[in-house]
């Protein structure tokens, strides 16, 4: 496994690679993996000749008071799960590598950017899209995998890689969970033991509206009302947004179908977690 920082080298390595028609699979992180990332490297290295991952905390990304600085950090235990799944090259770059000087240049995706943790994170989108394009540019992926997890964000890519006519095909993986529910993040790190258990309450309220939806209730603010109240019951959660929505416009509906999207966003303390889930997807 070949460890490199300079995106001159790994874009010379992948230009090369792709000149022997080698497929090269990448999957971006922040790092501090878990068994989430790994599911998707699993599915990487099913896809590609070559698989790529770059751990790198993308500071344009996070607003002005969120946790850019303690992020939570782990190159050695990422690496050793990057060798368990058969990962060719870590890419690394400092943010000094990833914006020069005077770096200006930003990508901007417009409506689905705009509600969810667009409304909650203003410029975290434009953060995303841009260090993706950015990455794609260096890696040059024939394929790249992203978590349902952040579903936005994911709708996010796979509109700018079209719009864009960006040359790599979008995988989008199921989200992976502890065995209680809980939807796998770098950031449960920060919970305290008091606060892991609250923050159950994210998977509880999903749960709660599939079953209600599963039992017959297709009316919006209904299921809202359930989940909410499930939440609002645990005194560490403050809601950010709860929301049900169309899966491709992300647009509000009054009435759900198997293709609504629910999505929340709750503090817990003060850790922000997100999760979601479509009504008519199989537990
Ligand atoms: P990060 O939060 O490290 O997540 C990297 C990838 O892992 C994302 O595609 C995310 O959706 C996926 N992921 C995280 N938790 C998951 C889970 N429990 N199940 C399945 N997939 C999961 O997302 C980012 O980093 C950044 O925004 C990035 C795309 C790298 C750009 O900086």
């Amino acid at each position: 496994m070949k460890i490199i920082s300079s995106i001159r080298e790994i874009q010379d390595l992948a230009l090369t690679l792709k000149r022997d028609v080698r497929r090269i699979a990448f999957v971006p992180t922040m790092g501090f993996l878990h068994e989430g990332h790994a599911s998707l490297l699993r599915e990487g290295r099913k896809r590609g000749d070559v698989l790529v991952l770059s751990i790198f905390v993308n500071p344009i990304q996070f607003g002005q008071h969120e946790d850019l600085d303690r992020y939570p950090r782990n190159l050695d235990g990422d690496c050793a799960i990057a060798r368990e799944c058969d990962v060719d090259i870590v890419f690394t770059p400092t943010a000094a590598e990833m914006y020069p000087g005077g770096f200006q240049t930003s990508i901007r995706v417009s409506n689905l950017a705009l509600p969810l943790c667009g409304a909650s994170r203003p410029g975290h989108f434009d953060g995303v899209a841009t260090v993706v394009t950015k990455l794609f540019n260096i890696v040059q992926p024939d394929v790249a995998l992203f978590g349902k997890k952040d579903f936005q964000q994911l709708a996010i890519i796979r509109r700018m890689t079209l719009d864009l006519s960006l040359p790599v095909e979008i995988v989008g993986m199921p989200i992976v969970r502890e065995a209680d529910g809980l939807a796998m993040s770098s950031r449960n790190a920060y919970l305290s033991p008091d606060e892991r258990r609250s923050a159950l309450c994210l998977s509880r309220a999903i749960r709660l509206a599939r079953e209600r939806y599963a039992a017959g209730e297709h009316t919006a603010e209904t299921l809202l009302t359930a989940a909410q109240e499930l939440i609002e019951a645990e005194p560490a959660a403050l809601i950010d947004y709860l929301e049900l929505r169309d899966v491709d416009t992300l647009e509000t509906v009054s009435t759900v179908s198997d293709s609504t999207l629910m999505a929340l966003a709750v503090k817990i303390g003060a850790t922000r977690l997100i999760d979601n889930t479509l009504l008519g997807d199989e537990p």
